[in-house]
């Protein structure tokens, strides 16, 4: 618990194990002109869908507007999560922990096994079924809003994934339903990302480059930049919409169109002035559900690029991040699945 950064006023020096050599640090380009596409969801369906797959293809990661979650949902999303993390320690103590296997819990740092390095970022992790059920019962009981602004939050956000997920299918001239069923019918986790401000936010992040493992990642991404994107080789700077979600392709959506659709390495910088929270929503496979690449996506010319792993044993073993290595991680996934 003591290693809880927001807990911890910072005492004008970052902690060595914060500390990141320049090299693993490249800087995003000023990207004139690159930035992440913005879908309107209020369009007619056919451009929609177009606008989707189109900035899918092109970035694995695009945002959207006129989503259908509502302004209120989303503003009482934020300032629960903000009060969550300004509540005193006493409050929170019980929900630390550092066990992965925990479906609610604080934490500090990356979820993913490190070289020891260590990031700013403390996150709240809650779990639920779908539908939303008593599941939540372990969830903090303070704020005292937060049970019932998290269950609505999650059931429109997941919504609005799923209208997604059917969009992507029709577009990729699948049958609308195609990955409903346990390819999304796992627990809806959210990470609640909180970045304090940082002292040194040159020399460290507050996430290292990472994929989603999960199928579909909506992303509240809060005012306050933060997030960069690989492009070509580069980084590109998320610029914050208001109303927006940013969404992206998870690794088993790489998987099952057989890289049709990329899961695409992203990284969280920090800043000196403001604290930032931002919610993760993962629409998940079930734990036992297998998933390969889909007979659709196969042909003579289309060998499988992947191997079929069940979510469990997928999530297993893909939890190392190494910095430094490619920029695009799904390389590595190609040679870890090789490997086993
Ligand atoms: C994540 C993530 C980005 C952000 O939670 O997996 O990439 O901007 N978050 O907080
Ligand atoms: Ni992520």
């Amino acid at each position: 618990m003591e290693n809880m950064l927001h807990l911890t006023p910072s005492r004008g020096l970052l902690p060595d194990e914060f500390i990141f050599s320049p090299d693993q640090l490249p800087p995003a380009i000023s990207a004139a002109g690159v930035s992440l596409p913005v879908v309107d969801m209020s369009r007619s369906r056919d451009e929609v869908r177009r606008a989707i797959l189109d900035a899918g293809k092109e970035f694995g990661f695009f945002m959207v507007v006129n989503h259908g979650v509502s302004e209120e949902a989303m503003r009482d999303m934020e300032a629960v999560c903000q009060e969550f993390f300004q509540l005193p320690a006493a409050d929170k103590a019980h929900l630390f922990s550092e066990d992965p296997s925990k479906a609610t819990r604080i934490f500090s740092g990356s979820i993913f096994e490190t070289g020891g390095e260590n990031y700013w970022r403390d996150c709240l992790r809650l779990a639920c079924a779908f539908p939303v059920s008593d599941s939540s019962k372990d969830w903090p009981d303070k704020p005292q809003r937060l049970r019932e602004v998290v269950e609505k939050f999650i059931v429109l956000t997941r919504g609005m994934g799923m209208e997604i997920l059917r969009l992507l299918c029709e577009g990729m001239g699948l049958r609308p339903d195609y990955l409903e069923g346990d390819i999304s019918g796992g627990d809806v986790v959210l990470h609640i990302n909180h970045y304090p401000p940082c002292p040194n936010p040159e020399t460290t992040l507050g996430l290292p480059p990472h994929c989603d493992r999960n199928l579909l990642t909506l992303l509240l991404p809060s005012l306050v930049p933060g997030l960069e994107v690989a492009y070509n080789g580069d980084w590109i700077k998320v610029v914050p919409v208001p109303n927006s979600f940013v969404v992206n392709f998870g690794l088993q959506l790489e998987v099952v169109t057989n890289g049709m659709l990329k899961s695409i390495e992203h990284r969280v910088t920090t800043n000196m002035a403001v604290a930032r929270t931002t919610v993760a929503t993962c629409i998940m496979p079930a734990a036992d559900c297998l998933i390969g690449p889909a007979e659709e996506f196969l042909s003579e010319d289309n060998p499988p690029l992947y191997r079929t792993l069940t979510f469990r044993d997928f999530k297993r073993i893909y939890n190392v991040v190494k910095l430094g290595s490619s920029l695009n991680l799904t390389t590595n996934l190609k040679n870890v699945q090789k490997e086993i």
